[in-house]
């Protein structure tokens, strides 16, 4: 990204960021105290938009797949739960403090986007090139041109020394990297940096009255765990044959050391997750499908395919045998939206190994019993909402004024219809409630009759609604109203009868699941 587009993307993601707040999407938390780091709250629209998209998933995994049936497990679990999963023992981010700015950051996370500037600086020089030759071969420049190969091998070298460094838990090396990078702090711009250390991101609380190391219990870092202790009951009370998945959306609650980018990094958020569990050594199998299902159902949003990559983890978490991201371009560069990981059956033998209860199945086909393996899709509620809310986010010059429109997909609008009266006289406001009533059966409808009818279309434009409706002179003459769209700004003329159908056709989820 050179430096021209670097200013823009953060000046539409401040945007994005005072339009959720003037618009009724997302707030800072207890504002009014001067609010609380990394939390947010969801306002009228963000709500629904946050419920449309969660049925989105909910629908996708549980009514399209007759092997995956969703759950709601509590938040709070039994403490041994996070020992046997291994978030007490390795559940740690590395961090780093500056000396001088006093400010601490994610060791890992500097390093990672070293790595990203370094990246940035080849993507610069081949478009370059690519403007000043017409044909152009990337691959061939890429090995011939010099400097592009001296940053790739720099590039490789600070891979493996980072890799091998996260693999062994070596602390030292990690700040060797950092040292050997020159990476400065962005605040004070020195390399007075403190030793790495490891922080576990749980939070504890305590249970019952008395304060007791034994009373300790945590929130969950993860909802993925109510899934695995309660395998064997969904199992049996479903009826359940494998291969099949648990679903389950829910809060999870993290203490990053670094929260920053809105909504990106919360310490309270939300995930949407699926266990599914498989014959041992089928597991790649189902996890190649898996990431193939679940880039289907981004993409059925009708984002273009550019705003999405896979990322193979460099360094596996302590469950898995294959893991991936799917990233998003988001305004501030590709990062990880979903993770989909291969988790063996480490989870389930765990808990069967400090419960002391078997956690196996019997498989009537191979009559045999056996502990499952695990392929997880795991996708972060609040990631999407960001992911969904940035590309919609558009300012365009109508009529020589900004309007700001946010082109949502229709089928996830927190709003789905407005409707207006043009004028609040000649029975206007009385068929316009009419026809209210009748909408509101296929989601959140708006009625307004203030302010001109132009004023009132930016407001819906604004908060991404698809449809208005006016009732108008004609109606009481023909019964016919316009019926305007968000994304065209077009009018058409229907009959007041076929406006339900008109736009629950073109608003309902299931066209999205149409496409899966
Ligand atoms: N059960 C596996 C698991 O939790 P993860 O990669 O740590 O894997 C899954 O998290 C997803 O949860 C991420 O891809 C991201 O979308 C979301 N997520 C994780 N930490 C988050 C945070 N602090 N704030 C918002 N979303 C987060």
């Amino acid at each position: 990204m050179n430096q021209n587009t670097t200013a823009q993307t953060e000046e539409l993601f401040k945007k994005i960021i005072s339009h959720s707040k003037e618009y009724g999407f997302i707030y800072p938390n207890s504002e009014i105290y001067d609010g609380l780091s990394a939390v947010y709250d969801y306002g009228a629209y963000g709500a629904e938009l946050k419920n449309n998209i969660r049925s989105y998933w909910w629908q996708a995994m549980t009514y399209m797949h007759q092997n995956i049936i969703g759950i709601d497990a509590a938040i709070f679990m039994h403490p041994t739960t996070w020992k046997a999963s291994g978030h007490i023992d390795a559940f740690n981010d590395p961090l780093i403090d500056n000396k001088d700015s006093k400010k601490r950051y994610r060791a890992d996370v500097l390093i990672e986007d070293h790595l990203a500037r370094l990246q940035d600086k080849i993507n610069k020089e081949t478009e370059k090139a690519k403007k000043k030759f017409s044909n152009f071969d990337e691959e061939l420049f890429c090995t011939t041109n010099l400097r592009v190969k001296e940053i790739k091998e720099k590039i490789n070298q600070i891979e493996q020394r980072f890799k091998a460094a996260l693999e062994n838990n070596d602390l030292h090396e990690i700040k060797q990297i950092i040292l050997d990078c020159e990476i400065a702090c962005p605040i004070s711009g020195t390399r007075n940096w403190t030793d790495v250390r490891q922080f576990n991101l749980m939070f504890a609380t305590q249970l019952g009255s008395i304060s007791e190391e034994a009373n300790t219990i945590y929130l969950r870092p993860e909802t993925a765990q109510g899934i695995f202790v309660n395998f064997l009951n969904v199992q049996k009370t479903a009826r359940m044959k494998i291969p099949f998945g648990i679903a389950q959306t829910g809060k999870a609650f993290r203490n990053e050391i670094v929260a920053r980018q809105f909504i990106f990094r919360m310490r309270e958020f939300e995930q949407m997750e699926m266990q599914f569990f498989v014959r041992p050594g089928n597991e790649m199998q189902w996890y190649e499908y898996w990431k193939e299902q679940r880039l289907k159902w981004h993409l059925a949003l009708a984002i273009s395919s550019d705003f999405y990559r896979f990322k193979d983890h460099i360094k596996l978490a302590h469950y898995a045998n294959a893991a991936c991201d799917i990233e998003f371009k988001f305004p501030f560069g590709f990062k990880e939206i979903e993770g989909i990981h291969s988790r063996t059956d480490f989870d389930l033998s765990n808990h069967e190994k400090y419960s002391g209860k078997k956690q196996q199945y019997f498989d009537t086909e191979e009559n045999k019993s056996y502990t499952p393996y695990v392929v997880e899709t795991s996708v972060g509620l609040d990631r999407l909402f960001l992911a969904i809310l940035s590309v919609a986010h558009k300012e365009e010059t109508v009529e020589n004024e900004i309007r700001t429109v946010l082109s949502l997909p229709k089928e996830l609008a927190p709003i789905k219809a407005a409707v207006f009266p043009l004028v609040k006289k000649d029975g206007m406001p009385e068929m316009a409630q009419k026809l209210w009533d009748d909408l509101k059966y296929i989601g959140k409808v708006i009625y307004e009759d203030k302010d001109t009818i132009g004023r009132r279309y930016r407001r819906q434009d604004a908060i991404g609604t698809p449809y208005c409706v006016t009732i108008d002179n004609e109606t009481s003459t023909n019964e016919t109203v316009t019926i305007r769209d968000r994304d065209t700004m077009q009018q058409e003329r229907i009959h007041i009868s076929k406006v339900f159908a008109y736009i629950e056709e073109r608003t309902s989820i299931r066209n999205l699941l149409r496409k899966l």
